[in-house]
């Protein structure tokens, strides 16, 4: 059977390399479109450089594919509480075209990358995009039938990220100043999934049993953070005490970020309300008269 193309952008990231990885190993055929060439880039699939804002650009690569995942945008907590303007347009306003380039294009699934922060309190601007780019995607399904797949992702950890992942920020510190510290606070709680196993999955989810979906990909097991750091002090041989900064001025979550509640507004009535019996007759009368009153005037 003809293996499904597949377009991935952002790609050459941390979680989009791992996941070309892994659908080249499962012979999907893969082109990547990424705003940067990174080392990480798979020889086996075709890379084309290119910003997901160039949407002409894009749309060529979309006639040639099948099922698209989407990585690319901002990624980061700090990034999109600097920009947030920026974070509406990538995160938002190109996501939603993206969709409707997708439906033009008769696109079998579009893959986006979400977080557990879509379900949160916490996560500032980039929690917010989260959450209006799912919307988006759920309502354009219902509007147009654009089959679609959310993958929330919880803290995910391994080779290829950088200075804006958890654990690879604490070594890195660590390497360079002798200290092993961590920005919140020590009963912080994460289910940390490595990389690769969350590539696995986002390759599962292609199965049509997963379309229409909102996965949830994180660990199987909750962890505290001062569990994590006094493993990482064995590994790294330290000496020295750990340091917990509790700072937390980012809104990372703490222990539960699934504290996101409807807010449906506050419910205001009148003691006495009119009846509807009578409102209606009124409204009946008001119409006829209104009819009436056209009638006359187009003689
Ligand atoms: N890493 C995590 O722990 C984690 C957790 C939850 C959700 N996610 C989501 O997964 C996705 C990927 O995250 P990541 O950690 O791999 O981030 P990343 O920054 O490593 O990868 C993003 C990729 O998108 C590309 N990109 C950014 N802007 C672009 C643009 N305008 N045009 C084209 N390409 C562009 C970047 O060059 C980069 O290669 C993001 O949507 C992120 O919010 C990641």
């Amino acid at each position: 059977m003809d293996k499904k193309k597949i377009l991935v952008l952002g790609g050459a990231g941390f979680l989009g390399s791992h996941v070309v990885d892994a659908l080249i190993k499962n012979n999907y055929n893969v082109i990547i479109y990424d705003i940067k060439k990174s080392k990480w880039i798979n020889k086996k699939c075709k890379f084309y450089k290119g910003n997901i804002l160039n949407l002409k650009k894009l749309e060529v690569l979309l006639k040639k594919v099948d099922v698209v995942y989407n990585f690319a945008g901002i990624s980061d907590l700090t990034d999109a509480y600097k920009n947030p303007i920026k974070t509406i347009n990538l995160n938002i306003l190109i996501h939603a075209k993206i969709i409707e380039l997708c439906i033009k294009n008769k696109i079998n699934r579009y893959i986006y990358a979400s977080s557990i922060y879509a379900l949160s309190d916490n996560g500032s601007f980039y929690k917010c995009s989260k959450q209006a780019a799912e919307n988006y995607l759920i309502e354009y399904n219902k509007k147009e039938k654009i089959n679609y797949t959310i993958l929330r992702f919880g803290s995910l950890y391994g080779p290829r990220s950088n200075y804006n992942n958890g654990l690879y920020k604490i070594i890195f510190d660590f390497i360079k100043n002798d200290r092993l510290s961590y920005f919140g606070s020590s009963k912080a709680i994460r289910n940390y999934i490595y990389v690769k196993d969350a590539a696995k999955i986002c390759v599962e989810i292609i199965k049509e049993n997963y379309k229409n979906k909102i996965i949830q990909i994180t660990g199987k097991k909750s962890i505290q953070i001062n569990q994590i750091m006094k493993k990482l002090s064995k590994l790294l041989k330290n000496k020295k005490k750990i340091e917990y900064k509790n700072l937390n001025n980012l809104n990372h979550y703490e222990k539960n970020p699934f504290t996101y509640k409807l807010d449906y507004g506050l419910k205001c009535f009148l003691k006495k309300e009119q009846k509807i019996d009578k409102c209606i007759t009124e409204l009946y009368n008001f119409i006829k008269n209104d009819m009436k009153v056209k009638n006359e005037n187009q003689k």
